[in-house]
């Protein structure tokens, strides 16, 4: 967490960071504490634990013992590939999809295997980065009860399980990422910091300061309840490398225990805010939504100038590829369970807010 400080959005958001409330609690034994320690991300005053919702919690991980991939699934690695195995499914990779690179299959494979595995590349940079510089900081305030949201203690001790989980999904990306370079020879090439995170850093720049904390938390909620439906189709995919696959099938599985929680978590967070603040909070999450799913179209230029062509082309291929209909439409499927979560606290309940998620094509 604060390692990273140099690479994500420095510490602006103090309250998630346990080694901060610890700081403020000694500040607070020696009387000098910071003027608003003792409020939470939220900005309320510290309350009880609401004791019907801890009698309620059922909770996803009851097998996690047995399940998780970290405690149960042997490491992945990439075996020789067969004929006619690649190390990503072209359909579902936009580029490839492209005449002017799928033409080149048959005409340059090397080039058309590069692409793929490319893909792959920016696939696991974008999950380790995410999972370590985004999720697992706020996984952490809840496990140690520092992002003033109150919840149950096994939801607690669950948020343990999920920060493991996280650690594990960047771990087995940064794994299979070495093990494809190494069996390629293929560069990644990728941005040092990833699109979303620079637009997510950007948008929290100008968020005002007391919510800043909140839509963190809220990005979190987004990014662990959006549903990739078509990556489920790559687990039975032969065509596919097999320790690819199986990573993709370990992740899913795994996200599915963090989907159920999250939406719980909503539920707790959503209850403990003011109606003020839930609209506040409610009119940020379909941009959250957006810097989660619109792709990152500077980085696929960029590649496609790496295979030979002109910048001209590599527009036109990218302007070709990511149409701002296709671009929402995308954005609408994968957020139908997001946007149903947040309906049913009632966030949609405000005719601003339903104008501000319509705006943004998830209506
Ligand atoms: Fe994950
Ligand atoms: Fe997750």
């Amino acid at each position: 967490m604060c390692g990273t400080v140099g690479l994500f959005m420095g510490c602006s958001a103090v309250s998630l960071c346990p080694k901060q409330a610890l700081f403020a609690r000694r500040d607070d034994e020696t009387g000098t504490a910071p003027e608003g320690a003792g409020r939470d991300a939220a900005g309320r005053d510290g309350q009880e634990p609401d004791r019907t919702a801890e009698d309620a919690y059922v909770s996803p991980f009851r097998n996690w013992y047995e399940r998780s991939t970290v405690r149960s699934a042997e490491r992945r690695t990439l075996g020789p590939l067969t004929a006619g195995q690649g190390f990503f499914a072209p359909e579902l990779v936009p580029l490839a999809s492209h005449p002017l690179i799928a033409g080149l299959r048959d005409e340059r494979p090397e080039i058309y295997r590069d692409v793929l595995v490319r893909h792959l590349y920016r696939y696991l940079d974008f999950t380790a980065k995410l999972e370590h510089l985004v999720v697992n900081r706020t996984v952490l305030g809840i496990a140690h009860g520092t992002i003033g949201v109150r919840l149950p203690e096994a939801m607690r001790l669950d948020a343990f399980k999920i920060y493991c989980d996280e650690a594990y999904h960047a771990l087995f990306s940064a794994d299979l990422a070495a093990q494809v370079r190494a069996a390629t020879d293929v560069r990644a090439e990728l941005p040092e910091v990833p699109y979303f995170i620079t637009r997510l850093e950007r948008y929290l720049e100008e968020t005002p300061d007391d919510l800043t904390a909140l839509t963190e938390i809220l990005f979190v909620i987004v990014s662990e309840t959006l549903i990739t439906a078509q990556l489920s189709d790559m687990w039975n995919d032969r065509s596919v490398a097999p320790a690819v696959r199986e990573a993709v099938r370990d992740h899913a599985l795994d996200e599915g225990r963090h989907h159920a929680y999250f939406a719980v978590f909503l539920r707790h967070l959503w209850g403990q805010l003011t109606p003020d603040t839930r609209r506040r909070a409610a009119l940020r999450v379909p941009r959250l939504i957006r810097i989660f799913t619109d792709p990152d179209i500077p980085s696929v230029e960029s590649e496609v100038v790496g295979y030979g062509l002109s910048r001209d082309e590599a527009r036109q291929i990218v302007s070709e590829l990511f149409p701002a209909a296709a671009v929402t439409a995308y954005a609408k499927s994968v957020a139908q369970q997001t946007v149903r979560h947040f309906a049913s606290v009632g966030a949609l309940d405000d005719e601003q807010v339903r104008a501000e998620f319509a705006a943004h094509g998830l209506l």
